[in-house]
């Protein structure tokens, strides 16, 4: 490399819902539409940067020069992105993780007897808290945190339980905003006390104001 030139920053994204199979045909999901990551995606690619976007199954295109990784489930998208993190600089977990999965899943569909059934749940990994346990200091790690109540706090909380840099609260509450929605209103936490409100707006603007914000104050 020629003196005096940067090499582009790295950047890993993970976006939508996974999904956790009962059986070939049922699963459990969320209604994620995958909009924030892939606005994020996008507006960090516009800014040069090499972007891995990691992703559940949603109906978005996938952003012009990203490289996209589909994945299903909270498994397959944690085995995406643990190779990915090593050498990126900036992690942005945006995904509507599944926190459970079925115990076990069936081969083949089961028939209906009609009787009550009761599933058996078992915890996923959490693919941000386990990442962010091994952040070298040069990397800078940011999470999302969709709340129904005590936004602030409960987004605090994930903050210094999951070792973030950031984290950006929304408030999933409130209709038309937030989570499978066009627009959003953010609070965006810093570690070092760093407090920043914005919206609502659409989710491209959202992202531009996350990636200038957090990238003017890391080292990376
Ligand atoms: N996350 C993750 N892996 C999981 C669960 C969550 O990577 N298994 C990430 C999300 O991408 C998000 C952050 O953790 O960036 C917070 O997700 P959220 O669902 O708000 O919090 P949880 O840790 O799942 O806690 P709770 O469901 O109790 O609010």
């Amino acid at each position: 490399m020629h003196a005096g030139v940067q090499p582009s920053l790295r950047c890993l994204i993970t976006a939508g819902p996974t999904r956790e199979h009962l059986d070939p045909v049922r699963f459990l999901s969320n209604g994620s539409s995958g909009r924030m990551g892939y606005a994020l995606a996008a507006g960090a690619a516009r800014r040069g940067w090499q972007v891995d976007l990691v992703s559940g199954p949603v109906a978005l295109p996938p952003p012009e020069s990203v490289t996209i990784h589909r994945v299903t489930s909270a498994a397959e998208m944690f085995r995406a992105c643990e190779p990915l993190f090593v050498p990126c600089d900036l992690f942005i977990a945006v995904a509507a993780v599944a926190d459970y999965r079925p115990k076990s899943a069936a081969r083949q569909k089961p028939e209906k007897s009609g009787d009550d059934l009761r599933l058996e749940l078992v915890p996923t990994i959490d693919i941000l808290k386990t990442l962010a346990a091994r952040k070298r200091p040069e990397q800078t790690v940011v999470g999302f945190a969709a709340e129904t109540h005590d936004v602030e706090a409960h987004a605090r909380r994930k903050l210094e339980e999951k070792n973030l840099d950031w984290i950006v609260a929304n408030d999933v509450s409130r209709p038309g905003l937030g989570m499978d929605a066009e627009s959003n209103t953010v609070l965006l936490l810093a570690r070092n006390g760093a407090r920043l409100v914005f919206g609502p707006a659409p989710k491209a603007d959202v992202a531009g104001f996350i990636l200038d914000h957090v990238i003017a104050a890391s080292r990376c």
